[in-house]
Parts: C-alpha cells; structure tokens; sequence
C-alpha cells in the first residue's frame, strides 16, 4: 500500500503567521495580558525552590566579605543556601581543592575570594588556576561602569572586559632548562581563542554593544597572540553589525588612561585580561568596587573583578565589601534571581552613591560593618523594594 501525504492549506491564522502578521484574538489577548492588573508579589523561598551555592571565602579579606555578604542576602530574603568549603592554603595537598571542584560541580555555581597558595613549589598550583581550568572557566567578564558621585580618575566609564580565562600566560608550565635560564610556556589554541572570541561577539549583539577592540601583542608573540588576533578577526566576520578593531597591549593600557570612553567591549587573553582588568578598576575606584564572572559551558564562578587578597587590611574592618557584594548580585542574576538582586542592588547604589557611606579607600571613613548595616536598613525599608 503505497501512503500519501495530504498536503493541507494553512488556515488563516497560520497564513498570518507565516506572514508575521498574526495580530492576537480577544481570547489570546486575554490570555496573554490578563485585564486583572497583577500585583507581583514579594518572592517567596519556596521549599526546594533554594539554590545551594558554593561559598569559597580564600583568605586576606575573603572571610569577611563573605559574612557581609550571607547578612545581607539574609535580609533580602534571597533563597539562596551556601556551602563554604575553605582551604588550607598551607596544605601541599589537594584534597581541600579536590573537596570544592566537586562542590562547584555539585552546585553548579559559587562565590569566591581569593585563595591563596603558600608553597612556593612550581609543582604546587595556584588553586585559583586549578579551579578555573578544572570546571573549564574559559572566559571572564568585567563589567567596568562607573558609580556616580564617587571619587575616581575617570568618571562615566562602561565598558565591558572579556578574558581568555584558561591558558595563555597561565599555563604554569615552567622549567629551569640550564642553570639559570628558565623558560615559561604560553599556550594559546585556536579552539580556546575561537570561543571566547564568539562569547565576545554573541555578548556584544546581546547586549546592544557596538564595537569590540581585540588587546594583543601579535607583533612580538607573532604565533600565539597572532593566532588569537586571527581568530577574532574570522568570527568578526560573522557579525558585521559589530565594529571591530585591534590594539596592542602597551598602546591600550595608555588609552585607557588617558581616553577610556572610546572602548566598549574588549577582548584579550589572559594576563592582558588581569592588567587591563585592574587598570579599569583602578579608573572608576580601586579593588573594593567591581566584581567578575567566570563561564563555562556548565559551571559559573562570580568573585572581585581584581581577585584580591587585600591580606593587610583583613580583619580592621575597613575593606570595601561593594566588590564582593556585587559578585554576589551578578551571582542572584546568573541564578534568576532578578528580584532580590535588583533590591540589593539599589541599597547598595543608595548607600554608596546617595548617602557616601565610604570606606577609606574611596576616601571615606566608614567601617565594612557601617557600609553593610546602611545596605541592610534600605533592603528593611520599601522604597528600594522593586516589588
Ligand atoms: P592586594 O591583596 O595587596 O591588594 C591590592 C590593593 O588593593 C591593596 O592596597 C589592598 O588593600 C587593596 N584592596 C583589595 N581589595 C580591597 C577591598 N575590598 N577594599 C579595599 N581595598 C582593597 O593585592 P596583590 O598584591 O595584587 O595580590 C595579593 C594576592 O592576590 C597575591 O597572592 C596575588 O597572587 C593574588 N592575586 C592578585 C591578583 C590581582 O589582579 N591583583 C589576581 C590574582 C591573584
């Protein structure tokens, strides 16, 4: 028996729909837009609806910025339960850092300070590298954007900084090949460069950005910085709604003191990443303001932008919790978490911006304690309430 295909007309809602005129019925409007005007409610934490993260404090500052930070997401109500995994940064072992990859994995997502790594053995890695090759971090993300009203060297700065995050100079394959030559590998693929690269380009079109500067060094590193600028050069192809440039390295740390406005997305490897990264916060504040977010295709990771440790001022009470702080609103974001990261959000601007409730590095003479206890008295109060 041979099976015939009836081919049948669209009916005129399809037509309108293959069309792009469809235009909602009564019904559907309805349906879509209820006439009852919705009250969103104050969210609730729903049982099982709570996310477990993992907490990474590291150490210097680390321990108390995550203090500040569970107090406030405690007063925001945000539902969010943290698993703090610390290591000892004494240890020549990884089982602490075995322990917090699979927490990561286990979580999906975490929060962390800087960790230090005491040895001084070239067998020992950093356990920040560690974890972020580990979980396959590949890119970082700054956003650079300026506080109104707080001292700074430049003022109206947004400007996003998109990081090689897994290779290049941080490869940490060193080795001593005659006494007193040492040599230093720096790793760049293709395949690494190919998808930062297109994170870079995806983010721009996403995010209404217009341009994209690729930071290298191809005229001396011609095969690893070459092959990096290459790659962007290809997937630039791809997007030609974006304008795209390059700059190298020295020239750029120069512009960017002397005329940031003319960047808005830059992209770069890694340890360009970390020097523009802390030339950008140094612009708009210091260390104590910005964070960053570490992606992979499975795993997220939200810390200071500058990666700190801030080791001589820990527990005085005088470190800026506004870094951390933020890596923990980018953190409610990545999470859904809208709601609750946009009320922390507006205490936090309020305090800082409005009422310039500063720690001493933005000039100030505010405590930690009295920066978080100002937040904490906003989030307590409706006006910052965005619901
Ligand atoms: P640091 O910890 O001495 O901090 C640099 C400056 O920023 C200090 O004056 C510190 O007091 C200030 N600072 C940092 N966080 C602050 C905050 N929340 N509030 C107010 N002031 C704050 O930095 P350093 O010497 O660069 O690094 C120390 C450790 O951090 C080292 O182990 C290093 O490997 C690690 N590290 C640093 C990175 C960087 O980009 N600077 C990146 C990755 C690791």
């Amino acid at each position: 028996m041979t099976s015939r295909i009836i081919l049948r007309a669209p009916t005129a809602l399809g037509r309108q729909l293959i069309r792009g005129q469809h235009t909602m019925s009564a019904f559907e409007m309805q349906h879509k837009t209820p006439l009852t005007k919705r009250i969103d409610p104050i969210p609730v934490a729903m049982y099982g609806g709570r996310q477990a993260v993992s907490m990474l404090p590291g150490g210097g500052i680390g321990p108390e910025l995550m203090s500040y930070v569970r107090d406030v997401f405690k007063y925001a109500g945000a539902p969010v339960d943290f698993e703090t995994v610390d290591i000892d940064p004494n240890s020549e072992s990884n089982d602490d850092l075995d322990y917090a990859i699979t927490s990561i994995k286990r979580n999906g997502v975490a929060i962390k300070g800087n960790i230090e790594t005491k040895s001084k053995s070239a067998e020992t890695l950093s356990r920040n590298v560690a974890i972020r090759n580990e979980l396959d971090l590949y890119v970082n993300v700054l956003h650079c954007k300026s506080y109104p009203g707080l001292p700074a060297r430049q003022k109206n700065i947004d400007l996003m900084i998109i990081r090689q995050n897994t290779e290049g100079e941080y490869a940490m394959l060193e080795h001593e090949c005659i006494d007193g030559v040492i040599e230093s590998m720096k790793v760049v693929t293709a395949s690494n460069s190919e998808r930062v690269a297109r994170f870079a380009f995806e983010f721009a079109k996403r995010n209404g950005r217009k341009k994209i500067t690729t930071i290298h060094k191809a005229n001396i590193m011609k095969l690893s910085d070459g092959l990096f600028l290459e790659t962007s050069k290809r997937i630039a192809k791809e997007y030609p709604e974006i304008e795209h440039n390059e700059m190298i390295i020295d020239n750029c740390c120069m512009q960017l003191v002397s005329n940031p406005h003319q960047f808005d997305v830059m992209l770069m490897t890694n340890l360009y990443g970390s020097i523009v990264s802390n030339v950008c916060c140094g612009l708009i504040g210091g260390a104590g303001l910005l964070s960053g977010r570490n992606y992979g295709d499975h795993y997220a990771i939200f810390e200071p932008a500058t990666r700190n440790t801030g080791k001589a001022i820990a527990g005085k009470n005088v470190a800026n919790p506004i870094a951390m702080l933020n890596a923990g609103i980018d953190m409610l974001h990545h999470l859904g978490h809208v709601q609750h990261a946009d009320l922390i959000t507006k205490a936090m601007v309020k305090t800082i911006c409005e009422d310039k409730i500063h720690t001493p590095d933005l000039g100030g003479t505010a405590k930690s304690t009295d920066v978080i206890q100002n937040i904490i008295d906003y989030i307590l109060t409706v006006d910052v309430r965005p619901w």
